[in-house]
């Protein structure tokens, strides 16, 4: 893994940031912990080149919240580095420091950058060139833009289609100017998601499914009908029950809102650590939830699998990209 390199890459994003959006100079506070302090130290000093942005890091354990929570005000930027839920014993609220700043954190979060559970795969997530992944979103969106239907198939027996016709615009996530600045998705919401998956992958959300399950081997079965899940089926123990709680919790919980495709080749593997990165992984992942209030956006990322615009396969997980 060259750590250099990505770290380039990050710094590369990171003036597109809407926050900085270019605006130079520009102060970013870094908060992290001491997982984290070598990274940050790496960060800081590749930084050195990259003139207008001008850092400060905090220890988020040992700084009093008050100073933590004014530094973010003033700041045009801050980036937390921690763990939550990969620790021994994760609370739902994350550590404490976490839950006092919350207010602070929320008011702000159009200039928050939370890698939160990354550990050493940051590296692996800003490794890829920051051209291949804008070249395979643009590739992508534009075969996505001239088909007709999207077809989704894997080797446990999962088929669904979707009409590309009535999909929503899709959203790029290359890393250039997106609020998280992970690069490699594209993502997009459709009303007419059929068909019947076999779903084996890992999850990602509020609620730590994946922190329970792991990264699943054996199938959750789940029945869609113009993308609203009509009925699960697992031999998973536990899982069924805990899953249907989900879905009755909110109507919103039922429906796919949103339908992804990673793209970040630096990305090898699930890993269920509950964080942000898994999500760009190469593939399908589906996101329930989140449309309402009250609802939680889930998304279920598959391990494998082979997308087709047209019966022309444009992804295959043994193949990569065919764009
Ligand atoms: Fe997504």
């Amino acid at each position: 893994m060259d750590r250099k390199r990505a770290i380039e890459h990050f710094l590369h994003y990171l003036p597109h940031h809407p926050a900085i959006g270019g605006r130079s100079p520009a102060s970013i506070l870094i908060g992290h912990t001491q997982a984290y302090a070598n990274l940050v130290g790496h960060l800081i000093e590749s930084s050195a080149s990259s003139a207008g942005l001008v850092f400060q890091a905090m220890d988020l354990d040992d700084t009093p919240t008050e100073r933590l929570a004014a530094a973010i005000v003033e700041a045009d930027l801050y980036i937390f580095f921690y763990d939550a839920s990969t620790l021994p014993n994760p609370r739902a609220e994350g550590p404490s420091f976490i839950r006092a700043l919350q207010p602070v954190i929320s008011e702000h979060w159009k200039k928050s950058l939370l890698f939160k559970d990354y550990g050493d795969f940051f590296y692996d997530t800003f490794s890829v060139a920051p051209a291949r992944i804008a070249d395979l979103n643009a590739a992508l969106i534009d075969r996505m833009s001239q088909g007709e239907v999207l077809s989704f198939t894997d080797p446990h027996g999962s088929h669904f289609e979707a009409s590309l016709r009535d999909m929503k615009k899709w959203t790029n996530i290359n890393g250039v100017g997106n609020y998280d600045l992970a690069p490699g998705e594209i993502a997009t919401h459709s009303e007419t998601i059929n068909g019947h998956v076999r779903f084996v992958g890992t999850f990602l959300g509020t609620i730590p499914f994946a922190r329970k399950y792991g990264v699943l081997e054996t199938p959750l079965e789940m029945w869609i009908e113009n993308s609203t899940i009509s009925r699960i089926a697992t031999e998973v123990p536990g899982l069924e029950q805990d899953f249907n709680k989900y879905l009755d919790a909110n109507p919103s919980n039922r429906r796919i809102e949103e339908l992804g495709i990673g793209t970040n080749e630096g990305v090898k593997h699930l890993y269920a650590r509950n964080a942000g990165f898994e999500e760009r992984h190469c593939g399908l992942h589906l996101g329930l939830g989140g449309g309402a209030k009250g609802s939680h956006h889930l998304d279920l990322i598959f391990d494998s699998g082979t997308l087709a615009v047209d019966d022309q396969v444009v992804f295959s997980d043994r193949s990569g990209y065919l764009v």
